[in-house]
């Protein structure tokens, strides 16, 4: 008789965004004539730039001829877009990293997943708390967290780092030694970010201790201020401790057309084996590669045109986080993020909890966002609203909420 992964049945409650659209659905129906503006799901509004379109063009017109078609993709992605990836995020940043350490992928958010594979079970993670959530679920299906406190809403064998308001949403080291630390700056929820010597210090602590940070640089376009690390490999040392993970989702709008990549330096070594050899042969055996279509695409975002079409993507989505992050300020909110990072943080009025905001919010402004408890124990009395929506939205959903 077949046994299943029980792992699985220990995951808690359903799916954060699924509980907000049976909520949103719910009051739609009740009040068909409001209209309801969504600054909660993390996903892009503004269609793919018309330098990635005429790449996408070229490459379908290319699979249609016998000369130029592609089958299989290589594993590891192809040499054009990991050529290109190395020049611009790290060459020109002045970071040692070789385009045989990149890894093409369809997103940060299978990356994020799977690359607790290649670590034994026995490895104890940190997470920051509140938290992007596929970190903590993936260790659960794996069977790396122990058992869930449905009243703490913490697992027993995860080590959990606090990132409120006192702390200006930085973890501080833990008290016991983690083996995996899972970083994401800029932050998704908080918005927040951290300064290079922050970084650099974590990089020191890991490699002391002798851990692993997963560095998620999702939001990487999004930063706008100085002495700021674009990558983790600024920092010095990085490349014996830390992997990271990018996304094409959220700089160039591929949430629908899917593409990331992960770096894993060649001097990550346990025992003399590497995590590079290790990541190679699951991609090899697990994956056939993102398809050459959307990697052409990937090589597009990179171009002259490509590169000022997408700085003004984000900046019309930083626009948005500008009109929200004043306009809460002006109507007396504590705020937070919203300057290196599409979101924003909000401290809830009058102690209400982060799903009693949700509701308020819904009912009397028709505002949809994401209650912070979501995201962790700690997110609780804060929320978080997107800057993703269109310009016209965004404006409106302020005016909504400064008159309430
Ligand atoms: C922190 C973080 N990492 C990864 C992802 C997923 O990225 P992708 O679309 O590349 O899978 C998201 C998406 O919201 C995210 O917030």
């Amino acid at each position: 008789m077949f046994k299943i992964n029980d792992n699985y049945l220990k995951l808690p409650g359903s799916y954060l965004f699924s509980t907000i659209a049976k909520k949103v659905n719910e009051f739609t129906n009740a009040n068909p004539d409001k209209k309801i503006i969504r600054l909660g799901i993390g996903d892009v509004t503004q269609p793919l730039a018309p330098a990635i379109i005429e790449s996408l063009h070229k490459a379908v017109d290319e699979m249609g001829k016998a000369e130029t078609f592609h089958g299989y993709a290589p594993d590891l992605g192809y040499e054009f877009l990991r050529t290109t990836i190395q020049k611009n995020d790290y060459e020109a940043r002045g970071c040692d990293i070789q385009a045989d350490e990149i890894f093409v992928s369809d997103g940060a958010k299978s990356d994020s997943a799977n690359i607790q594979e290649i670590f034994s079970i026995d490895n104890k993670i940190a997470v920051c708390d509140p938290v992007y959530p596929v970190y903590v679920d993936s260790n659960v299906m794996a069977g790396r967290t122990g058992s869930y406190d449905p009243a703490t809403e913490r697992w027993s064998d995860v080590i959990y780092m606090p990132c409120t308001a006192d702390n200006h949403f930085a973890p501080e080291f833990p008290t016991e030694n983690p083996d995996l630390i899972y970083l994401c700056f800029p932050n998704n929820p908080t918005g927040s970010m951290v300064t290079k010597e922050q970084l650099q210090a974590w990089v020191d602590y890991a490699n002391k201790i002798g851990a692993i940070i997963i560095y998620d640089a999702a939001y990487e376009a999004y930063i706008s201020e100085e002495n700021v690390p674009h990558t983790i490999y600024e920092c010095e040392g990085a490349r014996t401790c830390a992997i990271e993970l990018k996304s094409f989702s959220k700089n160039a709008g591929f949430t629908g057309t899917r593409l990331g990549y992960a770096v894993v330096p060649k001097d990550i070594k346990s025992n003399g084996v590497t995590l590079h050899s290790l990541w190679a042969r699951r991609h090899g055996t697990k994956y056939n590669g993102a398809p050459y279509i959307i990697q052409r695409a990937g090589e597009a975002v990179y171009s002259e045109a490509g590169k000022a079409q997408l700085k003004q993507q984000v900046a019309y989505y930083m626009n948005n986080a500008k009109v929200i992050l004043e306009g809460l300020k002006k109507a007396g909110y504590e705020v937070y993020g919203g300057v290196n990072a599409p979101y924003i943080w909000l401290k809830t009025p009058n102690q209400m909890t982060s799903w009693e905001f949700f509701d308020y919010l819904l009912e009397n402004a028709n505002v949809v966002g994401t209650p912070g408890s979501g995201f962790g124990p700690s997110g609780e009395g804060y929320f978080r609203l997107t800057a993703f929506g269109n310009y016209e939205n965004t404006v409106e959903a302020v005016e909504r909420i400064i008159k309430l």
